[in-house]
């Protein structure tokens, strides 16, 4: 497991997140009210990017068919999506945001 640069963590806006790419692994990093969050940023029921979406209180909403989830714990909340989202742990280190793959 590595830790991954995304961004100095002041550069971030809140509920806008950042996307890395980690060889086939598309990372969306979103800096919530309490602290910074690592999903996948690619839907598990079909194939969209969930950076495209809209987030909104802690869960963002797939731009395809509106799948919602929770970016915390990467929980499927809404159909038609059933598979959570994976999630990273993050940190920041010398005021760049991390997380680790
Ligand atoms: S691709 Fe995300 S809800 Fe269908």
């Amino acid at each position: 497991m590595t830790w991954h640069d995304v961004a100095r963590e002041d550069s971030f806006e809140e509920d806008v997140p950042k996307v890395v790419q980690v060889g086939e692994d598309r990372v969306a990093v979103f800096r919530l009210e309490d602290g910074f969050y690592a999903i996948s940023d690619i839907c598990t029921h079909e194939y969209a990017l969930l950076s495209d979406g809209f987030c909104e209180d802690g869960k963002v909403e797939c731009p395809l068919h509106q799948a919602c989830f929770d970016i915390r714990s990467g929980k499927a909340l809404d159909e038609p999506a059933e598979i959570d989202l994976a999630t990273y742990p993050t940190r920041v280190e010398g005021g760049v945001v991390q997380f680790r793959l």
